[in-house]
């Protein structure tokens, strides 16, 4: 389906959220019919059997069939209201067996969650590719032109299954590609570098990273007294820290992150050469956040907030979209590119040393049919690679490879979770695995056992040209057994001060505001100190403002690396599309319902999503104008820019003027509209507040302004 045809299935052409298919009759309907489709936004997992054959009946749905409700065995029940009892007023009887069968069933309806990355949203997609890698890697996924079908789960890492969206966190970024020659899994965060250099060190890390053990709090946030103490004892997270301070943990949407392979991996060609690559999701909307005070918002007034952000612009035809690149270097014995150690995942290379190339792009063009199903049951692995793609040696990558094939045994019940829809290969498997529990595969033959002679011989073994994963030699250093790691592992500080120093003014200034509010949330004196302490590596700056805030006083100076900028690090100063971007408009029950439709249509047109905000719900007046939000559901944070038709004398809107102000959004104000625009905060002689004769000027006035995300001058001025 095109995006037009998406964007026109909006029931009314309006914002998107709806719940169903159909809307709802407002009596219980009582005549027999079918189970409703899925949304037009929706798809199901491909229509491939557990070992990836193409079905003859369509998959889709299949999880209902018929009219009539039945029992687990198929047999239609009369009632699934009442219980069978001995005379009307019971007692309940055990013969009841749909009673029981329900009950237990709904006792068994969850599933562990996971141990990280507990909450998450997903979406199907495809990635196409422009067939740039193909000369470093033999893998069918990076041919000129190949299209893929991929599925993509976004996520925090603290939080658990229900907990907010927009809290300060490092955010997962997982894809699975379903290769013509089996599954790739893409596991990687938005941050590009991780807390820790061995995998023995990630259940400490999560330890510290999760709730205090005692009372369970704080859910899904850093501020508290054991993240701060493992990440300052323990210094090589000093610049995965750094990353989660800035920008970068409060994304704006998921929609607006890159994402990093982290680990470097190996790329082989067919002539069997070998080079060293990392994996760069390039946001084509740009890398965008939320500021702090909105991201505590939203997590009271819209804790789905990431969730709703991505499903909303799907359903509603604004497909995101991402280029993926590579950095590729010479795969040399020590593994190091000009002194980097490619092997320790807490060092980047800056891009202005190795350029990203681009070798392909994904559109993310459905959303799932069933959460549970899809997001929550996929299970991803970072070892799952098809010919041309393979680990390196990094101690956090080996580490990797075996925690997560293991915890999802017990997470989804068994050996056999590659067989659920949204796991399986789209490429043949015949694995010779058999049995455990929720087999669904129908196995035939006597022989699963090589050699065999009863089963023909078969399943074969493939030659490299027939496509085998072939383990091409890698040499390594003549070593003994140790527990050591390589001195190169030793720097902890100058990367985070490159980091810090290739941040612009503002972005300097909110690290430093977060550093000081997670401290603030801290209890022990020692470790606040410790905390500032370790800053001066950074910058004394940064440390002795933190102090500052704290009370504290200003920390020892330290010997601090020479660096060299990277300006690519920074999100602020360029120029983004304004695609998806969310527009409120202002109204009141005097504003020309003429003039509002023609703005929502100019506003959908630029690819906009617009929201009306009314007094009440209904439609604006006596037109068919739908209001999106009233005065009491809407919330500033919802908004990326707004337009003030009129406004009301509301305590509501006042709030929702103050935060736009606040929080650098662009503003376009009727001039009808101005004064009282400004008697409720927001003056149209501030920075990006512009003044409109005519609301049909509003979106071209707009753009410029959401093209920059916010209106920093505002801040900096203030
Ligand atoms: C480069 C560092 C790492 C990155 C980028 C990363 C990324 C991710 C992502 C994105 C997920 C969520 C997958 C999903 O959406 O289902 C995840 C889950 C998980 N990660 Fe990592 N991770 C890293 C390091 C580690 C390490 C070192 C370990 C253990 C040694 C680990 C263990 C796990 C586990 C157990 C899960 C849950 C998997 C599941 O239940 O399906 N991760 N990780």
């Amino acid at each position: 389906m095109s995006k037009n045809d998406r964007a026109s299935s909006q029931p009314n052409g309006q914002a998107p959220g709806v719940p169903q298919s159909e809307p709802a009759s407002f009596a219980e309907p009582t005549s027999p019919r079918p189970p409703l489709p899925p949304k037009p936004d929706q798809r199901t997992p491909a229509d491939v059997s557990p070992t990836g054959c193409p079905f003859q009946i369509p998959l889709g749905g299949d999880g209902q069939q018929g009219e009539f409700q039945t029992t687990a065995q198929g047999t239609r029940v009369p009632t699934t209201d009442r219980s069978l009892k001995a005379g009307p007023r019971g007692p309940v009887l055990l013969q009841d067996h749909h009673l029981r069968e329900k009950i237990t069933h709904f006792d068994h309806e969850r599933i562990p969650e996971r141990v990280v990355h507990a909450r998450g949203a997903g979406a199907h997609g495809v990635f196409r590719a422009n067939g740039a890698a193909s000369s470093l890697s033999r893998a069918q996924v990076f041919a000129e032109g190949e299209e893929t079908e991929v599925f993509v789960r976004f996520s925090t890492v603290l939080g658990s299954r229900g907990s907010a969206d927009t809290v300060r966190d490092t955010r997962g970024f997982a894809t699975k590609f379903y290769t013509a020659e089996g599954v790739w899994d893409l596991v990687g965060n938005n941050i590009p570098v991780f807390f820790i250099q061995d995998g023995i060190k990630f259940p400490d890390v999560i330890h510290a990273g999760k709730p205090h053990p005692d009372r369970e709090i704080p859910q899904a946030q850093s501020a508290h007294d054991t993240f701060w103490d493992f990440v300052t004892l323990h210094t090589e997270a000093t610049h995965h820290t750094i990353w989660n301070m800035s920008d970068r943990g409060i994304p704006r949407s998921y929609r607006m992150m890159e994402g990093f392979g982290v680990n470097t991996f190996r790329f082989f060609n067919a002539a069997g050469e070998s080079s060293l690559v990392k994996f760069h999701w390039k946001p084509r909307l740009g890398v965008h956040s939320l500021v702090w005070e909105e991201a505590q918002i939203a997590g009271g007034v819209d804790p789905d907030f990431h969730r709703r952000d991505l499903a909303d612009a799907i359903e509603a035809g604004a497909f995101p979209e991402w280029d993926l690149g590579v950095q590729v270097f010479p795969d040399t014995e020590d593994q190091m590119f000009q002194g980097i150690d490619l092997l320790d995942p807490t060092k980047i290379v800056p891009e202005e040393l190795v350029p990203v190339q681009i070798i392909g792009t994904m559109t993310l063009n459905a959303n799932p049919t069933n959460f549970f199903e899809e997001t929550e049951q996929v299970a991803f692995h970072p070892g799952h690679l098809p010919p041309g793609i393979d680990v390196t040696a990094d101690p956090l990558l080996q580490g990797r490879l075996f925690s997560y094939l293991d915890t999802q045994i017990s997470r989804l019940g068994g050996p056999n979770f590659s067989q659920l829809p949204i796991n399986r290969p789209h490429a043949p498997v015949n694995d010779m695995f058999r049995d455990g529990m929720h087999q669904v595969g129908k196995h035939a033959g006597v022989a699963p056992y090589r050699p065999n002679s009863l089963d023909g011989g078969n399943p074969f073994i493939a030659t490299e040209e027939q496509g085998a994963r072939i383990d091409v030699p890698v040499p390594i250093l003549e070593t003994t057994i140790t527990r050591e790691q390589a001195v190169s592992f030793d720097d902890h500080y100058s990367q985070a001060r490159l980091f810090y120093l290739s941040l612009s003014e503002v972005e300097q200034r909110h690290v430093t505001n977060a550093y000081t509010f997670e401290l603030g949330k801290c209890y022990e004196q020692s470790i606040k100190e410790r905390a500032v302490g370790v800053l001066a590596h950074i910058d004394q700056g940064l440390a002795n403002t933190v102090a500052d805030g704290l009370g504290l006083p200003h920390p020892e100076p330290q010997d601090t690396a020479e660096v060299t900028p990277s300006p690519a690090l920074s999100q602020v100063g360029q120029k983004w599309p304004v695609q998806g971007r969310q527009l409120g408009i202002l109204t009141t029950e005097n504003s020309d319902p003429a003039a509002v439709a023609e703005l929502v249509a100019a506003a959908f047109a630029a690819d906009l999503v617009p929201l009306v905000i009314g007094e009440s719900g209904g439609t604006l007046g006596e037109s068919e104008v739908p209001i999106s939000r009233t005065y009491t559901t809407a919330r500033s944070v919802e908004f990326d820019a707004v337009v003030v038709a009129d406004a009301p004398d509301l305590p509501e809107a006042r709030v929702l003027l103050d935060e736009v102000f606040r929080h650098n959004k662009a503003a376009a104000v009727l001039s009808a509209a101005a004064a009282k625009a400004a008697e409720l905060g927001l003056s149209t002689s501030g920075p990006g507040v512009v003044e409109i004769d005519t609301l049909a000027q509003a979106v071209e006035a707009l753009d410029p302004l959401l093209a920059t995300h916010r209106v920093w001058e505002r801040e900096l001025g203030a």
